[in-house]
């Protein structure tokens, strides 16, 4: 239904839009005649190192000279003592052995599908074996191969290892280019990169001009930007003949590749893995005698394990674990419906107690050999290492030696992994699902597994998305354990039930079907393939058409695609940022409104996760704490944005910890958004919106003006909205997909009964009993004016209508000018950069 309702364009109103667009001239002032923003725009593309295809061109006149100096560099390392002996190792490993059954098929056939165990030697012998043929055969100056990684540190590390299994250094032939951050040279010929570092290169490239050898890594994974890369490489095929192009997976369902590229060939390379013996969570609890705490929280506000808890003494842990859901369990003889006891498992939370023994146990049980704990994500992985310093045994840094991995770490950090431990001292290493297939850290011995890693969810019916721990499929179980295997027999500690595994999925969704799909959707239009919906359907497995739809249609409403579906001048510049297009469209109008340092905290929270935490039994002082940093802001996000800033304050004082203890923060979440903050000033740095050596305060002069920080808000969270009405001596709530909502309990404004102004703007909704809004932010009309809703002139009137989903505004001609013109300079401003 649509709801009609008196627009304000007071004078007052009015007033503030004209003071808005003011400030936005000014704004638009300063950046032409001083040189506040980098000039042009396009930075990215004149600091990116010097692509293969120039530096061939710049080669071009002595190619020969060029190919046989290539040659000389390849036969003249291949002689020196380090790269004899890695060409030992080399040769011992699985993929050695195919080598020419590999070069032929690569060179017969267009499309090839490679299967093989992790470690076999895929990622860096495959495209190696290409190189080193390329170059022995003078072909070196028409050699251009590039091969994707899903993750930044696998490009950095893979790289590398090669660079040194070639006795060069990292850049020679062989360099890697992530985002922000790249070693190669004219020398180049085999350049890792991120497949979003491709996707982009093909803005400027639509043929891959000059790349002879595309290798795609970890199909396996299903990643979204991969699915996305193959039908591209599948369109482009029959305009590139002399293109090659190889899928790498880890596991054996290489057949779906293979039909997708018209029945290639597809070669497997038979693997050695040691066996390795696995325990799961009964035989562990048994073995470490650990007791599953009674604060372990596996199901929230679940009375039945409270009175349980109470007796038990004598209780076993497991059935206590199963009680919970009203399930009935016997430990034993497990008679539980599986798919229930997943569900109410995936709930559960890790307890990292039972980590710790685990490993405390092998340390003092078992041989030498690193310990690999796969855990969800970062809060997990920096607890772990909290309890692991503290821990009596384990705490010892001479005997053992303690590293995160993770992908979003800085990646000086991340090669830490890569070194060697001193002799006597253990490994142990605490990562995500990162370290599950792309990455192999020498000497494992040991896995423990939690059985889960993050996963995103989408819900295209009510619009919803989530991103929640999961369990993993049996494939990336089996790819864990087999980690352990690597240089001896190993052993797998999987810290859940064997019923729990029988009822894992074979194979896990891949992204493109269970996630909003925004972000794509842009990018096939700044790729120019036509309509999205159609290229969409040429998927492998193409996304549910309503996922599409939406998708396309907030596009639209954000402003980053016309009604014909072409980019505007800010869906250009969205293209070019890695990031959601809200979070993206955030920054660029803080930047450009000078209000960048709470858009780039906001954005910050928004892309991490909220940094207040929500104690069980203290929630009546967690709740008035945030409310304190509201203010009388009627904004969850200003709360955030003044604990944020108090933070720092807090840090630079020495008194962190006391601080985040009493305001119910989280440290680790406030640090990681310190992190993101200078993530995203670099990223708006590269596409020349700001200069980051300048920092965040010199786009910042509004950064304190609550309406204008409100009004940034309001671009980035659009079309996020719900209209207030009042009701009485209260406020209901209306949105525009769902209907009546309710504001979160946790939110500053749960128990507001009456706001000031009409209109709510939120992050996320979510589903429980009722659906709620999360974190909102009370706001005007003039906000929403400016920067959401179509604008409709009419005769009859005013008002803002909620219609098909969106808002829109009908006013008199004369009336809708005044934002046009806004919307207008706005656009200019966006047009220039
Ligand atoms: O791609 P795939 O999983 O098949 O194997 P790979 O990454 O090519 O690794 C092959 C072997 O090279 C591994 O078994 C490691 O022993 C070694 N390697 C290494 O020592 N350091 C690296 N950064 C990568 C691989
Ligand atoms: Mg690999």
């Amino acid at each position: 239904g649509s709801t009609q309702t008196e627009i304000k364009m007071s004078t007052e109103t009015e007033r503030r839009v004209e003071n808005l667009l003011d400030r936005s001239k000014d704004v638009a002032a300063k950046s032409s005649s001083t040189s506040t923003f980098v000039e042009g725009g396009k930075k990215t593309l004149t600091t990116l190192p010097i692509s293969i295809s120039e530096s061939i061109s710049s080669f071009n006149a002595s190619k020969e000279k060029f190919s046989a100096q290539l040659r000389d560099l390849q036969d003249s390392k291949k002689a020196s003592q380090s790269a004899r002996a890695m060409l030992a190792f080399r040769e011992r490993l699985p993929a050695y052995k195919m080598k020419d059954e590999f070069l032929t098929a690569v060179a017969e056939n267009q499309v090839l599908v490679v299967s093989g165990e992790t470690g076999c030697g895929k990622t860096t012998q495959l495209p190696q074996f290409i190189l080193e043929q390329e170059i022995e055969h003078l072909r070196g100056a028409d050699c251009s191969i590039i091969c994707t990684q899903p993750r930044r540190i696998s490009a950095i590390s893979v790289a590398t290892r090669i660079a040194s299994e070639r006795d060069e250094s990292i850049g020679e032939t062989v360099g890697y280019q992530i985002r922000l951050e790249a070693k190669s040279s004219k020398l180049t010929r085999l350049l890792f990169c991120t497949t979003g570092v491709l996707l982009r290169r093909l803005v400027q490239e639509p043929d891959l001009a000059g790349v002879s050898h595309v290798l795609v890594d970890e199909i396996h994974e299903r990643g979204i930007n991969e699915d996305f890369l193959i039908i591209i490489l599948r369109d482009l095929l029959p305009r590139r003949p002399d293109l090659r192009v190889v899928l790498m997976s880890a596991t054996l369902n290489a057949d779906l590749f293979s039909k997708y590229f018209g029945n290639s060939p597809v070669i497997h390379i038979p693997g050695f893995t040691f066996p390795v013996t696995e325990f799961f969570l009964e035989d562990i609890i048994e073995k470490t005698r650990y007791k599953i705490t009674p604060e372990f929280d596996n199901y929230q506000g679940n009375s039945r394990r409270r009175r349980m808890r109470q007796s038990s003494a004598k209780c076993d842990p497991l059935s206590e674990m199963f009680e919970g859901v009203d399930i009935d369990v016997q430990y034993k003889n497990y008679s539980i419906s599986t798919r229930q006891s997943l569900e109410a498992w995936s709930s559960a939370q890790l307890e990292l107690g039972l980590v710790e023994a685990t490993i405390e146990y092998i340390c003092r049980n078992e041989g030498d050999g690193a310990i690999l704990v796969f855990l969800t994500g970062w809060d997990e992985i920096s607890k772990l290492l909290e309890k692991i310093k503290g821990n009596i045994y384990l705490g010892d840094s001479n005997k053992f030696l303690v590293l995160p991995l993770h992908g979003s770490m800085p990646t000086v950090n991340q090669r830490e992994i890569f070194d060697r431990p001193p002799k006597n001292i253990r490994q142990i290493v605490l990562a995500t699902n990162i370290a599950e297939s792309s990455i192999t850290i020498d000497d494992v011995v040991y896995v423990v597994d939690c059985g889960k890693a993050k996963e995103t969810s989408y819900d295209a019916l009510n619009k919803l998305a989530c991103l929640l721990p999961s369990w993993i499929s049996k494939a990336s179980a089996h790819q864990r354990r087999g980690r352990a295997g690597r240089v001896q027999p190993g052993v797998c500690y999987r810290l859940y039930p064997k019923i729990i595994h029988d009822a894992m999925p074979q194979y896990q969704l891949p992204e493109i079907l269970r996630t909003p799909l925004q972000e794509l959707c842009l990018n096939i239009k700044s790729l120019q393939l036509g309509v999205i919906a159609a290229f969409l359907a040429k998927a492998l497995q193409p996304p549910d058409p309503l996922s599409v739809k939406n998708a396309v249609e907030l596009l639209k409403a954000i402003g980053a695609l016309d009604e014909t579906e072409e980019l505007t001048p800010l869906g250009r510049h969205l293209c070019t940022l890695p990031l959601d297009p809200n979070i993206g469209k955030m920054l660029l109008i803080g930047s450009i409104f000078q209000c960048l340092d709470p858009a780039l905290t906001i954005a910050a929270a928004l892309a991490h996760r909220d940094p207040f935490v929500l104690p069980i039994n203290r929630k009546e002082e967690a709740d008035s704490a945030k409310r304190f940093f509201a203010g009388d802001s009627c904004s969850d996000h200003i709360a955030l944005r003044n604990a944020f800033e108090a933070w720092k304050d807090a840090k630079h004082g020495g008194r962190e910890r006391a601080f985040c203890w009493e305001n119910f923060l989280s440290p680790i979440t406030l640090q990681m958004m310190e992190d993101m903050r200078k993530q995203f000033l670099d990223l708006l740095s590269d596409i020349g919106f700001v200069d980051k050596a300048k920092g965040a305060k010199a786009y910042n002069q509004y950064g304190d003006d609550m309406e204008m920080i409100c009004a940034v808000l309001c671009a980035g969270l659009y079309p996020n909205v719900i209209q207030c009405k009042r009701r009485g001596k209260r406020t209901a709530f209306y949105s525009k997909d769902v209907g009546k909502v309710d504001i979160h309990p946790s939110s500053v404004n749960a128990r507001v009964n009456l706001f000031p102004l009409s209109y709510m703007i939120y992050s996320d909704k979510v589903k429980s009993s009722s659906i709620y809004i999360r974190d909102s932010t009370n706001i005007s009309d003039y906000a929403l004016l400016l920067f959401g809703g179509n604008l409709t002139p009419s005769e009859s009137g005013e008002g803002i209508e909620m219609l098909d989903g969106y808002l829109h505004f009908s006013a008199p001609k004369n009336r809708l000018q005044l934002i046009q013109r806004l919307r207008g300079e706005l656009d200019k401003l966006l047009q220039r950069k």
